[in-house]
């Protein structure tokens, strides 16, 4: 046995404004797998994360929702949390970055980077909307492309023309909060020099331990130059104030990596003999790991190993960076129903389907993969229910009928049985490399020749015939000693199948080394089927339910932004146009299908209309029938996907169980027009 490595891993935060979807699901999985792997081969890896709750789309996101940003963390924290289990991503650890452990980390790797000099302080000049009060990141300003006069685009790049440009650049500038036209203000904000760690930067990335897409990215940012990192935000901003420095915030990417050791000092905290120096001390020797998309290279490539090495803490050993998902061949899309959330995949799908086929896609370099959902559904058929569960359920039915469990004494195929445990080399060699889909191609084509050696000596054949009793328990027993060592080298990527399996084969959870030694004249469990087939029907509830999810949701800022920002103002003649009317609702219907949806007859005094209301969270159809309350009634009929609707209830409320909608005073009568 080989010393045990000391090994911390993580995962990239995710934001704590909005739901985890399958596209994150990539990364964590793959990481989950990796950890797992390590921690089967008898290594201490530790595996921990966050969640990113700080920065200026969580501060307006609770405040749209009439929250307090605390609200919205705690609650999306609960929700990533749930998801994450659901998957059975096995963190050790996870945290927030708004947590007392980040304060102390990030204000200790400011205040001695400031004092050994690598901070200095600018005036810059900025957007600042002064309806809202408040300086405006580059997102949040909206006009005319500068190259191509395209309307509607962001402040910093153009969706029509691809061009990138500063947000005083664009023409026409409006807030995307008020809508006001920005003005330009000054203020101080502190900048990390990161041209001082050059040439220390450049020797970490020749050091051979990137990834050689990576290294050529940073070799490609070194020739551009490394520009000063403006670390400082003004308030309002969620986040930490700067110390000494009231009303001044650290930028939000400053303190998010750093999550990873707030999250791993909170583990220490509460794990004895785990030392947070030990990982993270400037002499440490343990391997420390950021699994990350290519999205995020330049702040964990660049920006937080040279703020932690300016703070006397060691730098990461690599970064394993990752591609996007798309599905079917395309980007995630709403109206396509494939912007999956995680939640969404899990009310109709297995987690260890995707676990599988993400596993089976991945590499270790930085390619994209693609979820093809018709692939998705025949590899997941084939692999792992026709190829590796099927060696079990084909046979533990004889061994529990006509040998009460017991396996045989002895293995009767020893060199087949060697075969498999000689392959667990090349095995371990892929996974510790990252190349899962190796690791996956390799353990099946192991499974092929389980099914064949089945195949060859048709037990169900030999259970026919008399006096065969021996062999048939022998060939069995094979069958399983089989299954359990393909069952073991899939753990990494299936613990859910392998604990039911272990559960099964009254075994204790399997190790690397314990694969190898053979279980004999042991008994055990009846079989129960591991794993059910993919019913193309449920991958089509999954993407149906994921459009859903978008014609119920409440508008989030997202789409606010994507859309015209809504107007500060309405002039009262615009205001005047629309036809308040108190209807009576007649009937309330649930629509097959939506789960967040009803359907309402509604009577104007004479005249009636269909409404489709994203209030059934809230309420309860037989509730509502006979009740008055307000519509919008000359709102244009909308097509919707569940029918046409022919006006607007009015409601209020953040979503959820807390939608109220207006209820007109005693006396009002259906038609009555609403002042
Ligand atoms: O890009 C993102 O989703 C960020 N929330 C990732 C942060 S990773 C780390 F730096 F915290
Ligand atoms: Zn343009």
């Amino acid at each position: 046995m080989t010393t045990p490595r000391d090994i911390l891993v993580t995962s990239a935060l995710p934001y704590a404004n909005g739901p985890i979807h399958i596209g994150h699901m990539v990364e964590y999985i793959q990481t989950d797998i990796w950890a797992r792997f390590q921690k089967m081969r008898g290594h201490n890896c530790w595996y921990v994360c966050a969640d990113d709750a700080h920065g200026t789309p969580i501060m307006l996101r609770a405040r749209q929702e009439g929250i307090s940003p605390e609200a919205l963390i705690a609650r999306m924290a609960e929700e990533h949390q749930a998801d994450f289990a659901a998957f059975r991503i096995g963190f050790d650890n996870y945290h927030s970055t708004h947590s007392p452990e980040n304060q102390h980390y990030s204000s200790l790797i400011y205040e001695r980077n400031r004092d050994a000099g690598h901070i200095v302080k600018r005036t810059i000049t900025q957007a600042y909307d002064p309806v809202e009060q408040m300086f405006l990141p580059d997102r949040f300003i909206k006009g005319e492309c500068p190259k191509c006069g395209a309307a509607d685009q962001y402040g910093d790049n153009c969706e029509a023309c691809g061009a990138s440009y500063s947000p005083a650049e664009l023409k026409h500038p409006r807030s995307a909060l008020s809508g006001a036209v920005p003005e330009q203000r000054e203020s101080e904000h502190y900048f990390f020099r990161l041209g001082d760690f050059e040439e220390l930067l450049k020797r970490w990335t020749r050091s051979g331990s990137l990834q050689k897409e990576v290294a050529n990215k940073l070799d490609e940012w070194f020739a551009a130059g490394l520009q000063e990192w403006d670390i400082s935000r003004d308030a309002p901003y969620f986040g930490f104030e700067i110390p000494d420095h009231p009303g001044k915030f650290f930028y939000v990417w400053l303190d998010a990596p750093i999550g990873y050791m707030a999250s791993f000092q909170n583990l220490c905290d509460r794990t004895a003999g785990l030392d947070f120096e030990q990982f993270w001390g400037k002499d440490s020797v343990a391997e420390l790991y950021h699994f990350i998309g290519k999205d995020i290279i330049y702040f964990h490539a660049l920006f937080f190993p040279a703020m932690l090495h300016g703070a006397g803490f060691r730098m990461p050993s690599a970064i394993f960076a990752h591609g996007f998902l798309t599905v079917d061949g395309q980007k995630m899309s709403k109206s396509r129903g494939t912007f999956i959330k995680a939640r969404t995949y899990l009310d109709h799908l297995n987690p260890e389907y995707l676990r599988y086929y993400f596993a089976a896609k991945l590499g270790a370099g930085v390619d994209d993969i693609d979820l093809n959902l018709e692939d998705f559904t025949a590899r997941v058929n084939a692999d792992l229910v026709g190829k590796v569960v099927n060696i079990a359920s084909r046979s533990a039915g004889f061994l529990t009928k006509r040998f009460n469990g017991r396996l045989s004494g002895t293995l009767s195929e020893p060199e087949l049985f060697a075969q498999l445990v000689r392959a667990g080399d090349s095995i371990a060699n892929a996974y510790e490399r990252r190349e899962f889909s190796r690791a996956a191609r390799e353990i099946t084509a192991l499974a092929d020749l389980a099914n064949q050696y089945i195949d060859g000596k048709a037990p169900w054949v030999i259970a026919k015939q008399a006096g065969r009793d021996a062999e048939l328990q022998d060939i069995c027993s094979m069958g399983i000693n089989l299954f359990r060592v393909l069952i073991g080298y899939l753990s990494p990527i299936l613990p859910g199948t392998a604990a039911d399996s272990e559960a099964f084969l009254k075994i204790a959870p399997l190790t690397w080394d314990t694969i190898a030694e053979p279980l004999l004249d042991h008994e055990i469990a009846p079989f129960k089927p591991l794993m059910t087939r993919v019913d193309p029907k449920q991958v089509e509830a999954m993407l149906e339910a994921s459009r859903e999810d978008l014609s119920a949701e409440p508008a989030p800022l997202s789409k606010h932004l994507a859309r015209d920002p809504i107007a500060k103002t309405v002039d009262f003649e615009t205001f005047a146009k629309t036809d308040l009317r108190v209807a009576l609702i007649r009937e309330a219907q649930r629509i097959e299908g939506a789960d967040k949806l009803l359907r309402l007859t509604l009577d104007l005094g004479g005249e009636t209309r269909t409404v489709i209301a994203g209030i059934r969270s809230a309420y309860d159809p037989d509730e509502l029938v006979g009740r008055l309350t307000v519509m919008v009634a000359n709102l244009a009929p909308r097509k919707m996907r569940f029918g046409i609707s022919e006006g607007m209830l009015l409601a209020a409320g953040p979503g959820g169980q807390d939608i109220f909608m207006l209820s007109p005073d005693a006396g009002a009568a259906p038609g009555m027009k609403v002042k």
